[in-house]
């Protein structure tokens, strides 16, 4: 090992308190993307960044505006022309908090509670931008990075990253790179460093479905009026057959069966059925019985209740007729799905089966496209070394259930490859109350990155 290596590790072990008290401070500001009251919040948030990035002597660094929260750009180049590019991903948006009274503590005052600190964001992903960040720092502050860099740091990635596309196609050029390094993909378990070479795709949809003109006295009516409620849940129920299949019109038209080759490499994973079961304390698991597991959350899509509203949810009991009801409804999509299709085809079911006796409409909330990623490449080898430089173990490789938007924009809008990777873990209640970030892991990660930068050839 070089001695520009050992030093950048040293200086990173050395710093590791302060590197904390850094993340806290991040975490402490609640950037929600998806409400506009934290629309300051998530401002707050991308200065916060940028500030970050002046502070280890980036150039060029900006919050520049998109369709909607601000992307934080900034770049070091002076490895030169013939030195490869690395662009680094990461977003500072966060999920909502609700439902709150299940939080131990205060999501936006980061506590450590034994190995693991807990706030809205540790995990997903503000931790993984600090642990990024800092392994640059400590690179810069004890020597030279031999790559240029670039930062790609966006406020909508919770929403979608649905102004992000526009920005990557207007400014491809400034984010030319030879590839792309994005942590905000997770790991296997602690002990399991994992890079992700699939992502699946998502298309969100509201549905509402109105009854009577107002909530109605359910004595007077119940009988002669269809439930608006009963509607939905028929028209949900009839979106899954027995076997767990989605009955969507079309909707496996598009899917590309996986190669036997694939599926004998997921067969490897240490993702048991065990696993799934340890890690959400289900009483038994569900879905479609020709599928393992692991297939069924990487290489298969799902259609997925988010979230039910209708009628009288109080303490208590009121007999009422609701007048509308309403669910969020998300497909996860494997290729070569498309969100726009998925949505015809929603539209199409909805056409089909909703009775006459309500009235309905589709929203399409937002979309992401579908990821596939190259397996071997500079960038994959590098990353891959690091990974097992600080493990002790090669990374598993495996497709993964969650969708990044941004993936799929640099392919097709910048010609950029990306490398997907992470130091969260599956027990990290991302999106959950009493998020987490496993810190040995977190340290760890620090120590990966800083090796992945020196294994760049
Ligand atoms: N970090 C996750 C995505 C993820 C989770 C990738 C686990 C791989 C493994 C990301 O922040 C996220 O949650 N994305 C959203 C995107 C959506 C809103 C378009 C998701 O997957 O729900
Ligand atoms: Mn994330």
């Amino acid at each position: 090992m070089t001695n520009a290596r050992q030093a950048a590790l040293a200086y990173a072990h050395q710093n590791r308190e302060r590197f904390l008290s850094e993340l806290k401070e991040f975490l402490a500001i609640p950037s929600i993307s998806t409400s506009p009251e934290h629309k300051d919040d998530v401002q707050r948030a991308a200065e916060w960044v940028a500030d970050q990035l002046r502070s280890l002597g980036m150039e060029e660094v900006k919050i520049m505006p998109t369709g909607g929260h601000p992307v934080v750009y900034g770049e070091q180049l002076k490895a030169g022309k013939d030195a490869p590019t690395v662009l680094i991903y990461g977003h500072y948006d966060i999920q909502p908090v609700d439902p709150i009274e299940l939080w131990t503590s205060d999501p936006f005052k980061a506590e450590v509670r034994g190995d693991n600190l807990f706030a809205r964001g540790s995990s997903d992903m503000k931790g993984q931008v600090i642990a990024s960040l800092k392994a640059v720092e400590a690179i810069v502050r004890t020597g030279n990075l031999s790559v240029n860099i670039k930062w790609l740091i966006e406020g909508e990635e919770e929403i979608g990253s649905r102004n992000l596309g526009e920005f990557i196609k207007k400014h491809a050029k400034m984010l030319k790179a030879d590839f792309c390094i994005n942590p905000d993909a997770g790991m296997i378990s602690a002990d399991a460093p994992t890079i992700t070479y699939g992502l699946r795709g998502l298309a969100y949809f509201e549905i509402r479905v109105y009854g009577p003109d107002r909530d109605l006295h359910s004595g007077l009516f119940g009988g002669t009026v269809h439930n608006p409620a009963q509607a939905l849940a028929e028209l949900i129920a009839g979106m899954h057959d027995k076997k767990g299949r989605i009955t969507l019109p079309g909707f496996y038209d598009t899917v590309r069966k996986a190669s036997k080759a694939e599926r004998a490499d997921i067969a490897r994973l240490p993702t048991t059925p065990k696993h799934f079961l340890k890690q959400t304390g289900v009483p038994a698991l569900w879905g479609e019985p020709d599928y393992s597991p692991e297939e069924r959350v990487s290489i298969r899509p799902t259609l997925e209740v988010n979230g039910l509203l209708s009628g009288f949810t109080g303490e208590g009991s009121k007999t009422v007729l609701p007048a509308w009801a309403m669910a969020k409804i998300s497909c996860r999509l494997v290729p070569d799905q498309d969100p726009d299709q998925i949505y015809k085809s929603m539209v199409k079911y909805m056409k089909q089966n909703a009775p006459r006796t309500v009235k309905w409409e589709v929203k399409n909330l937002h979309g992401a496209g579908v990821a596939i990623t190259e397996k071997d490449s500079a960038g994959v080898r590098a990353m891959a070394k690091g990974l097992e430089q600080v493990w002790g173990k090669r990374p598993f490789f495996k497709r993964e259930g969650g969708s990044i938007g941004v993936v799929v924009q640099l392919q097709k809008y910048a010609g950029v490859e990306s490398v997907l990777t992470g130091f969260g873990l599956p027990e990290d209640n991302a999106h959950s109350p009493d998020e987490k970030l496993h810190l040995p892991t977190w340290q760890k990660g620090i120590d990966a990155f800083i090796n992945m930068f020196y294994n760049i050839e």
